[in-house]
């Protein structure tokens, strides 16, 4: 990555008016826009404490390669989040020249091995929480409600790594059930050829699905579809509540 620090000592109060102010500014040949996040490369001289740092539409397609990618050089957490930043450095700079997706590798295995949240969603929200603020947690919350709803990977790779059969829908965002429900039905080790090409697969969908809901909110039409989890069921929680609870799924004490 480049080191250009000039950009970052230079705190640009005019410029932070407008990045933080609503609607939409023309400074120059860029239009700078706080709800859209849309910077130009030439004017991008927000500083790191300003987050957001802006966002511009990204091709799902060429993301999803580069997560799928990604995830043989360090795993999930890194695939998802390099494959976003790596192209928002290329093209927005400013700030992103300083955060090195490398900083990000240990989201993989659910938080070193921890099994806990997959690791390609903590990459994505770290990208929409650069890229979108507050708006990043909303986009985040709709990619952690479609992953555990859908059948997963979807991914076809060019170049496969491995082949295996099965698809599966986690009906949960953590790492061991969605992992361990796949290798159950595939009938795979940890360590497979199989089970590391299904993980990248499923790292190229989320980079997919990401980018998608982050050139919505570009556009100004991104909408949060899924509910807070906390305020629908009173308790911070995965959908899944009978895998843990059986048929006896507590009451919360009020919602
Ligand atoms: C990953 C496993 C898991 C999932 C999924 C899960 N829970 Fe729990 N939940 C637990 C455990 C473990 C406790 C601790 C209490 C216990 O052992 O019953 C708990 C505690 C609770 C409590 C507080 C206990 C009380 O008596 O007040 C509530 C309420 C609750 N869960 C509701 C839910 C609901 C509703 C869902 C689905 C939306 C859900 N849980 C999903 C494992 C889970």
């Amino acid at each position: 990555m480049r080191t250009e620090t000039s950009k970052l000592s230079k705190v640009d109060v005019s410029r932070r008016n407008l990045i933080t102010g609503t609607g939409k500014a023309v400074v120059g040949a860029a239009i700078i826009s706080a709800g859209g996040g849309l910077i130009s490369k030439a004017d991008a001289t927000v500083t790191p404490e300003q987050t957001p740092w802006g966002y511009t539409k990204l091709d799902p397609k060429k993301t999803a390669d580069l997560a799928y990618e990604n995830w043989y050089k360090n795993y999930c957490c890194y695939a998802v989040s390099a494959a976003i930043l790596d192209q928002l450095r290329e093209k927005i700079g400013g700030p992103y020249d300083h955060l090195p997706a490398e900083a990000f590798i240990w989201g993989h295995g659910g938080a070193v091995g921890w099994g806990t949240l997959c690791g390609t969603l903590t990459g994505a929200g770290i990208v929409t929480s650069f890229a979108a603020g507050k708006k990043g947690e909303e986009i985040l919350n709709d990619v952690i409600a479609w992953y555990g709803e859908t059948e997963l990977p979807i991914y076809k790779p060019a170049k496969p790594k491995a082949v295996f059969k099965h698809t599966n829908v986690s009906d949960s965002p953590l790492c061991h059930i969605s992992v361990g429900k796949w290798m159950k039905k595939e009938g795979v080790a940890l360590k497979s050829p199989e089970r590391k090409d299904r993980c990248a697969r499923v790292a190229a969908d989320v980079a997919f699905h990401t980018v998608t809901l982050l050139n919505k909110f570009a556009d100004g039409e991104f909408e949060m579809e899924s509910d807070s989890q906390s305020a629908e069921y009173g308790i911070t929680a995965q959908n899944n509540c009978m895998e843990c609870h059986g048929n006896d799924v507590p009451e919360p004490k009020g919602i």
